[in-house]
């Protein structure tokens, strides 16, 4: 069978295309990206050779070039990753995400509804999306597959409208589909503009650390491979028409895993204990930060037998190790577009 990945040069994505890849050497694997800042072929390297694995450089809002992509090759499965993912970005600038994120998935679609209209059979449209449609909770609860969705940022927003476009296109059209919504991931090959890598560059450089408000904002952290794992398992066995959370059982004040950090940070870079938490800096909030997230992942549990397979410690340590000794990859990814990010972003 082939299939497309799209953003498969991305974080979770290249974990996805890395991991299906290997496992099935009977699929050919598609990854379609466009390469912006968050795509990086760095990230795959090692399996760039291997003979089931095509990458093609393009951009899903590109409707005709996607069309003549899907009339070549045919796809029947399609895990859909490509996205503008990071909430920062979104409030400076959200057209951007209404494209990528809403239009380019309603692209994406058109061309799988009219490539297999007429025989849906063994076809699957697979969308990758995050708890975030789901809005804020308050001190107490879980996000369940039925809690209704309230985003609140542009990129949250433009998430959960895609999120309704696939869901639209297998009531009207019999297109059969899955979405997940997934927690904050984290682990190796994470662009540094989010949480973590961010502040473990930071580190590594003595570079303050901006903690958003009082830092008592609380998310639910998965370990990259286990989201991969997840969605392979998923793809293979999940039933039509069905959302899935994923979420990692584990949830963090930001500043108690800032803590937490900053504590494994001194011991690997053998620095004086406490040296990095004193580089902590309140900053100006995010507009609309989200309270809470916590994902209840009872349903993929109990029906796909899936749990994570890492503790947090455990994880933490393998993507500080990463970034330790893969500083040329993020010496490279922080050459450039970034210096211009970090200043419009924090001064
Ligand atoms: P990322 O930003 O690291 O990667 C996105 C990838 O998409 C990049 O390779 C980029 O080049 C590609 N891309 C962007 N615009 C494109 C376009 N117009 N055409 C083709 N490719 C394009 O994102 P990520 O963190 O790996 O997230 C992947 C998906 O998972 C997203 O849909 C995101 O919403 C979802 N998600 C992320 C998390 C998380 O914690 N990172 C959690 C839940 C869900
Ligand atoms: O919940 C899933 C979502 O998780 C994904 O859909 C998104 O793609 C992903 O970016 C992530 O969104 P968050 O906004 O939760 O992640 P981020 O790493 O940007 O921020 C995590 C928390 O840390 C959040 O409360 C904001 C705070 N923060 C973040 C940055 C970048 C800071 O305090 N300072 C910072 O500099």
């Amino acid at each position: 069978m082939t299939i497309l990945i799209t953003g498969g040069a991305g974080f979770i994505g290249s974990h996805v295309v890395r991991l299906l890849v290997e496992k099935y050497p009977n699929y050919h694997v598609v990854n379609l990206d466009a390469l912006t800042y968050a795509g990086n072929l760095e990230n795959l390297k090692d399996i760039e050779d291997k003979p089931n694995y095509t990458f093609v450089k393009g951009d899903i809002t590109n409707e005709v070039f996607i069309n003549n992509l899907f009339k070549k090759f045919k796809f029947e499965g399609v895990i859909h990753l490509a996205a503008e993912s990071h909430v920062d970005r979104s409030i400076k600038d959200p057209l951007a995400f209404v494209k990528t994120n809403v239009i380019g998935t309603m692209i994406l679609l058109n061309a799988f509804k009219n490539l297999w209209e007429n025989d849906f059979e063994n076809k699957l449209f697979y969308h990758i999306s995050t708890d975030e449609v789901y809005g804020t909770l308050g001190q107490i609860g879980l996000f369940t597959e039925t809690t209704s969705y309230d985003p609140n940022s542009p990129y949250s927003a433009s998430k959960a409208s895609s999120d309704h476009f696939v869901r639209a296109y297998g009531e009207t059209y019999g297109m059969p589909y899955v979405i997940t919504n997934c927690s904050n991931n984290y682990g190796q090959n994470q662009f540094p503009e989010k949480l973590i890598p961010l502040f473990i560059n930071n580190i590594i450089n003595n570079k303050l650390l901006p903690v958003y408000g009082d830092g008592n904002y609380t998310r639910d952290w998965l370990y990259v491979k286990d989201h991969a794992v997840a969605i392979d398992l998923v793809f293979h066995k999940g039933k039509n028409k069905e959302t899935y959370n994923i979420g990692g059982f584990n949830e963090w004040k930001n500043i108690d895993l800032i803590k937490l950090l900053c504590l494994q940070m001194d011991e690997k870079l053998s620095r004086k204990k406490g040296s990095s938490e004193r580089l902590i800096t309140y900053v100006k909030d995010r507009p609309g930060h989200d309270l809470r997230y916590a994902i209840d992942a009872s349903k993929i549990n109990k029906e796909l037998g899936w749990k994570p397979s890492v503790t947090f410690e455990e994880g933490l340590n393998k993507t500080i190790d990463w970034y330790l000794s893969n500083e040329d990859w993020l010496a490279n990814v922080t050459s450039g577009e970034y210096q211009s990010y970090y200043e419009k972003q924090y001064g």
